[in-house]
């Protein structure tokens, strides 16, 4: 699936701004880790589509997410085995599918902490600008702050990609300092 017809397709499940920059912020967490990992062209697409469709049913059904996308959307898009497994095993509690692959580990790794970066450069005023890997990891033990997002995600996603909690804020800080720059990212 090409990548206009993705983002046209995601434009018609969701309507908030916010999911579509989470949708926006996971995608490119996820095309940049394929880089990272040295993946080729045709990968680092798949891995970009995956964070970008992870959340295209929540809006609309929130209850049965993302197990109405597995079962009547990602079937018209003829979405490959893979990419739907990932994004299965990113909600385990609803789903019983847990993270295998790479692929799924890295989404399970992305999408929480995305999320939390995300909602401390909301209050800090420069937003991502000057943002360390301090300015994440003391937010987080902050139990009331953002209090939806779940800490013990994040720490089990980093554990399941195998790299620290400091490296892997880190990589996403700098990710999102570039897509921020270049207008595709709020
Ligand atoms: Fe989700
Ligand atoms: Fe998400």
């Amino acid at each position: 699936m090409e990548k206009k017809h993705a983002e046209s397709l995601l434009n018609t499940y969701i309507k908030s701004n916010s999911l579509l920059n989470h949708s926006h912020m996971v995608a490119i967490a996820m095309q940049a880790s394929a880089k990272k990992l040295d993946k080729n062209e045709n990968t680092i697409h798949d891995w970009w589509l995956c964070g970008l469709l992870h959340d295209i049913d929540w809006e609309i059904y929130p209850d049965q997410h993302p197990n109405h996308a597995v079962e009547h959307i990602f079937p018209i898009l003829e979405l490959s085995d893979e990419i739907q497994h990932a994004i299965l095993a990113h909600a385990p509690e609803r789903t019983g599918v847990t993270a295998e692959t790479e692929m799924d580990c890295y989404l399970f790794a992305s999408d929480e902490l995305s999320g939390f970066i995300h909602a401390v450069s909301l209050i800090r005023p420069t937003g991502y600008d000057g943002m360390k890997v301090k300015s994440i990891t003391k937010k987080l033990k902050n139990v009331n702050f953002a209090a939806n997002v779940s800490r013990d995600d994040i720490y089990h996603g980093v554990e399941l990609i195998g790299e620290t909690l400091a490296d892997h804020i880190l990589f996403l800080i700098n990710v999102f300092q570039d897509a921020k720059q270049r207008n595709l990212i709020n």
